[in-house]
């Protein structure tokens, strides 16, 4: 059901109706490829989808995609578009990169051996890169974030000994048992709705509190009970929550009191710089996750940790870290996936392309902004490096909470139908932006025209 902010009764609903049913039409009828493909899947994929999330895509169905290059993608019924969803930053490299498409073509061609249970030289080059990028020495892979983060949260509960983790209202970490969990309205945890088959009720393994609370996170680590707090630095899957200023220096002091370790989650924050926020801000954590774009979409994700728990780790004589015993798989640390990272990280996700990245989010959030000031609209948009991402409302949101309160569904669905019957591609669960090495001055130029053209309809 659509949600609407009260900032949002601005808008005029009827409006926006007749605009909305305009663009599904249009949608409807120059996809008509798309259609059909989508009609086949519902036999033979489950919700007609391979992955479920895709069914979130605007529009009676998904769009179908054939082929992408750098920030291009072209769907199967022709359509070029301009690509700022980058696979919600698996891409953020851009599609396929020259660098990277040559460094497997070479594995492949030279060596061979997609995944054989044995380490590469690669690997090593990785986790030295790691390293120097995010500050922590000692790296393992994993194949997506989604299990960095299950296994870290098991290591840390294995060496602190302690019942509870500890993440923020409205985070998402990937499909994470432990933190598909949020603060309920009487303020205490409860499991999301929706929450798929836990094998457990969450709250008995998490805990939640508001971003940008201390009080709240200083009473919940009190009683010295919670193994880790799992975290990004700024929040971006509730639209961008910036932290504000003292509060990641307040939460590493309050873990340090506590006796508790941090994890910082960069797989989207890594838009931040080549070290995520961790490097750009300066930050301490005792572990780091990361995925998605590490090896340019490559299934690749990665764990550090520090020296000290590396020693904890290794230490426990009961742990069972080699075999059965609840962390690693057999595709992890693959010959394939090691040489995509060696080659994304020292030619792709490079200084001088993220200055090219950052520098074009300035300028997307600057249209953004002239757009929001012209029309007088009630929102506003934020931006964390190569990341820009508009909200519907026109005061900054502090916490998770405050954040989701601003959704509105509707105009959400306007929006990205509207942008992508122009040839304009955003990430369907939010309203970010990225930019890759290969996005343009002009490409940025276009969204900026056609959110001109959008807006000013809405408003007209
Ligand atoms: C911060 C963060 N961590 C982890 C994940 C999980 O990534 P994956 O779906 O590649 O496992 C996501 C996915 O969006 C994420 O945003």
């Amino acid at each position: 059901m659509a949600t609407t902010p009260a900032e949002s009764q601005t808008i005029d609903r009827g409006r926006l109706h007749v605009l909305l049913e305009r663009e599904r039409r249009r949608y409807a009828s120059e996809h008509p490829r798309s259609r059909e493909l989508s009609r086949q899947a519902q036999t033979t994929l489950l919700a007609g989808v391979p992955m479920s999330m895709m069914g979130m895509l605007p529009g009676a169905f998904p769009l179908f995609f054939e082929g992408a290059r750098g920030d291009r993608l072209t769907d199967v019924d022709g359509h070029s578009l301009i690509d700022f969803c980058l696979g919600d930053g698996g891409a953020l490299t851009g599609h396929s990169p020259a660098a990277v498409v040559e460094a497997v073509h070479r594995h492949l061609d030279e060596q061979g051996g997609l995944t054989t249970m044995l380490p590469t030289a690669d690997a090593v080059i990785v986790g030295a890169e790691l390293g120097r990028r995010f500050g922590l020495p000692l790296w393992q892979f994993a194949l997506t974030a989604t299990d960095a983060n299950r296994w870290v949260l098991r290591l840390c509960r294995m060496v602190q000994k302690r019942r509870y983790v500890l993440v923020f209202n409205h985070c998402y970490h990937g499909s994470v048992d432990e933190t598909i969990v949020m603060v309920g309205p009487d303020g205490t945890p409860m499991a999301k709705p929706g929450n798929v088959g836990p094998q457990i009720d969450p709250i008995q393994t998490t805990k939640v509190v508001e971003f940008n609370d201390l009080d709240a996170l200083s009473a919940a680590l009190a009683p010295r009970d919670v193994a880790a707090v799992l975290m990004e630095p700024v929040m971006t899957n509730i639209g961008i929550v910036l932290p504000e200023p003292g509060f990641l220096e307040a939460v590493r002091a309050l873990c340090d009191e506590s006796g508790t370790l941090l994890i910082d989650d960069e797989t989207h924050t890594l838009s931040a710089g080549i070290g995520g926020c961790t490097r750009a801000y300066g930050l301490h954590p005792d572990l780091v996750t990361v995925g998605k774009a590490i090896a340019s979409g490559i299934p690749m994700a990665a764990y550090g940790v520090s020296a000290e728990m590396g020693e904890r780790i290794l230490a426990d004589p009961e742990a069972d870290l080699v075999d059965t015993g609840g962390v690693g798989g057999t595709l992890a640390g693959n010959a394939l996936s090691s040489a995509a990272a060696r080659a994304t990280l020292e030619r792709v996700l490079t200084e001088p392309n993220y200055e090219h990245m950052v520098a074009l989010a300035t300028r997307y959030s600057a249209g953004v902004q002239a757009v929001i000031e012209e029309y007088a609209m009630p929102w506003m948009v934020l931006q964390l490096g190569a990341r820009a991402e508009y909200r519907f409302c026109a005061k900054v949101p502090r916490s998770g909470g405050e954040s989701w309160a601003a959704r509105d569904a509707e105009l959400d669905e306007f929006m990205h139908l509207s942008l992508l019957n122009r040839g304009i591609f955003t990430t369907p669960f939010h309203n970010a932006a990225l930019m890759c090495p290969e996005t343009s001055a002009a490409d940025v130029d276009r969204h900026t025209a056609v959110f001109t053209e959008v807006v000013g309809e809405l408003r007209s």
